[in-house]
């Protein structure tokens, strides 16, 4: 059977691999722990689920305008002026399915064949594969000094002729790490200067610790006219919880989003009309669901940390934001995929491997799900990796014992 380049060219996802492992193993009744996930298990708005509900109940659910109904696109407004101080008009504005949609349209916008996109590693999975949709070249970037901290020389020497566009992802999936501001600001205006596009992937902004606040990156952008080429991508998974209703956004100059609309309406015609109007309800509804979520992201990643600390033999660096902890396993296995697969046979603990997100000998440990899950996941990972453990392990009612 033949199949396009692209096609083949997009690799088959090794998390995917293993989240569908791990759901045949429970459905088999295995006591699966899962610390893989990229989803908050809160509760939706129900600002969200009742105007989802009310359109719904009217029957009346039909095509809306490719790049989002008037509502949604006016609460992004007001999103943008709350956290950005930045007023922007309808048509900077695009309503996509996800900001993964949001940010696929933009690089489809924006990229030719064998052009670059530059990016920090740590990454997120689906820059290299979108960049190989577009028929591009996405070029990861990993800090000189091995930190999770980029740095603008280490980007600088990334770019080249063919470099169109740079990602930047802070706080970042997978590492939780939040970019200085001074780094956010010397990036945007580096852009500027060699007139790259920069895409803000700004999804996890408000979901941060210790009383950091979000960064905005405007502040540091000399042009603002309808000639910048910032692109500023947010959405209403990972904030409020509502990653299965499919709903991000980008704000940008007119005439990229005319563009990015362009192609969008030709792949799916825009977002789901009810999805569209649980995201205005989520957006112009109470917003305390937002706060409590950080908070409980805060104490259970303090949860994490505590039991990983004292984890002989794994590096940690505490995550600043996000749901997800990268931390450095190579004194047990160099090979990141090995080891989690062995986690996952041998106490049916999932988690992420490192090579997924650029760095290998590193495990993503997401804190999203319950306080009991994150200490029972790493109790059985200690058992299975720490020579000082007990003998025996407990999976509810099945005894374990060691046999290497
Ligand atoms: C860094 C990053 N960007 C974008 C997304 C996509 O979010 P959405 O659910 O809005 O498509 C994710 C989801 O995991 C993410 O981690």
């Amino acid at each position: 059977m033949s199949f396009s380049q692209i096609g083949r060219s997009v690799a088959e996802s090794a998390t995917l691999k293993l989240n569908e492992t791990a759901a045949i193993l429970r459905s088999k009744g295995e006591p699966v722990i899962h610390l893989g996930g990229g989803e908050p298990k809160s509760m939706p708005p129900i600002d969200a689920i009742v105007t989802a509900s009310l359109l719904l109940s009217t029957g009346e659910v039909r095509y809306t305008p490719a790049d989002g109904i008037p509502a949604l696109k006016k609460a992004v407004i007001r999103y943008t002026e709350e956290f950005y101080q930045r007023r922007v008009e309808p048509e900077n504005v695009i309503c996509s399915g996800g900001a993964k949609q949001a940010i696929m349209v933009a690089l489809q916008a924006i990229l030719n064949p064998q052009e670059e996109v530059v990016y920090p590693a740590p990454y997120w999975v689906s820059y290299p594969e979108m960049a190989k949709l577009c028929g591009a070249v996405g070029v990861p970037v990993h800090a000189e000094d091995g930190s999770f901290y980029p740095r603008l020389q280490d980007i600088e020497q990334k770019v080249g002729p063919y470099t169109k566009a740079v990602i930047i992802n802070s706080p970042n999936n997978p590492t939780g790490a939040m970019y200085p501001e001074s780094f956010i600001a010397e990036i945007v205006q580096f852009c500027e200067q060699k007139d790259l596009y920069l895409i803000m992937d700004d999804i996890y902004h408000r979901l941060i610790f210790d009383g950091r606040k979000p960064i905005n990156c405007y502040r540091y952008a000399k042009d603002l006219s309808e000639n910048s080429k910032l692109v500023v991508v947010n959405g209403v998974s990972k904030q409020y919880a509502m990653t299965g209703f499919r709903l991000g956004w980008a704000v940008a100059n007119k005439k990229l989003i005319r563009v990015m609309t362009n192609i969008q309406s030709h792949q799916t015609s825009g977002p789901s009309a009810v999805v569209q109007h649980a995201a205005v309800g989520a957006l112009m509804g109470v917003q305390s669901g937002v706060e409590s979520l950080r908070q409980t992201l805060e104490n259970n990643r303090n949860v994490l940390l505590a039991r990983l600390e004292a984890f002989n033999g794994v590096k940690v660096k505490a995550p600043d934001g996000t749901f997800y902890c990268f931390a450095d396993f190579s004194a047990y296995d160099k090979n990141s995929q090995r080891l989690a697969q062995r986690l996952l046979d041998k106490v049916r603990v999932l988690v992420m491997p490192g090579i997924e997100f650029g760095l290998d000998g590193h495990l993503r440990i997401s804190f999203c799900g319950t306080v009991k899950d994150i200490t029972e996941g790493i109790e059985r990972m200690k058992w299975v990796l720490d020579p000082d453990a007990p003998n025996e392990l407990y999976l509810g009612t099945r005894k374990l014992v060691r046999d290497w």
